[in-house]
């Protein structure tokens, strides 16, 4: 099974972003967070950001979705160049035809629950679906502490992906660092979001291989 570091720009200095991007060129994934100031309390970008940054990011990009009305919205993100789309269960009207809709258009379709969102109604539907993503902060800022009792969630989510046989990613997103990624690595998470580990450190390249061989560790 592989490890992906996915490193949220949310915290980056905007005013340089090819210059931030470069900073995480070995990583997997540049992980955009998008956020409308209604299904979060924090307004970040639309489409037309997101597709300057596809132009100039040296890796692919994975959007996360903190808006309301994906059904709406989500297929312009695949449009402006993103290859992976994660909207949430909370925003969705109908989850399973717009993860169809975004698959048919070419881009990875993702599905983030928030902290006290079950996963069970989902875990039917995971063949719709090339990723889960489990919130372990409530969504809308940077820099927030890891909430580690969402590891049982990710362990449950983690068992009905293996029985199943499908390849589904499992990504965290939020208070994820050296201290805390061996936990959900443990737990069954492959795919991790880290914003402040990684843009707070002097080293950014070097922050990025040291959580893929801490998390490398733990996979099972
Ligand atoms: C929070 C965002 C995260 C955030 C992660 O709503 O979805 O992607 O940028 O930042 P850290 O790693 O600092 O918690
Ligand atoms: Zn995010």
């Amino acid at each position: 099974m592989g490890i992906r570091i996915s490193p949220s720009i949310l915290n980056c200095d905007f005013s340089q972003l090819t210059a931030e991007l470069d900073k995480i060129s070995n990583a997997d994934w540049a992980h955009v967070d998008v956020m409308d100031n209604h299904f979060v309390p924090n307004l970040t970008m639309g489409a037309p950001i997101v597709e300057a940054i596809s132009r100039v990011s040296p890796i692919p990009i994975d959007t996360h979705l903190m808006i309301e009305d994906p059904d709406r919205w989500a297929p312009t993100f695949v449009e402006a160049g993103a290859q992976s789309v994660t909207f949430h269960a909370e925003a969705t009207q109908a989850p399973l035809r717009l993860a169809r809709e975004l698959r048919a258009m070419g881009a990875r379709a993702g599905l983030a629950v928030k902290p006290a969102t079950a996963i069970e109604p989902y875990l039917e539907i995971l063949d719709e679906f090339d990723m889960i993503l489990i919130m372990t902060v409530e969504p809308g800022f940077g820099g927030q502490s890891f909430i580690k009792s969402m590891m049982p969630k990710v362990e449950r989510t983690c068992e009905a992906v293996r029985k199943s046989g499908l390849d589904v990613w499992i990504q965290v997103d939020g208070g994820v660092s050296r201290s805390t990624i061996e936990h959900a690595a443990k737990a069954g998470a492959d795919t991790f979001v880290a914003g402040s580990a990684v843009y707070r450190s002097p080293d950014t390249h070097a922050e990025i291989d040291a959580l893929r061989s801490l998390a490398s560790a733990h996979v099972h």
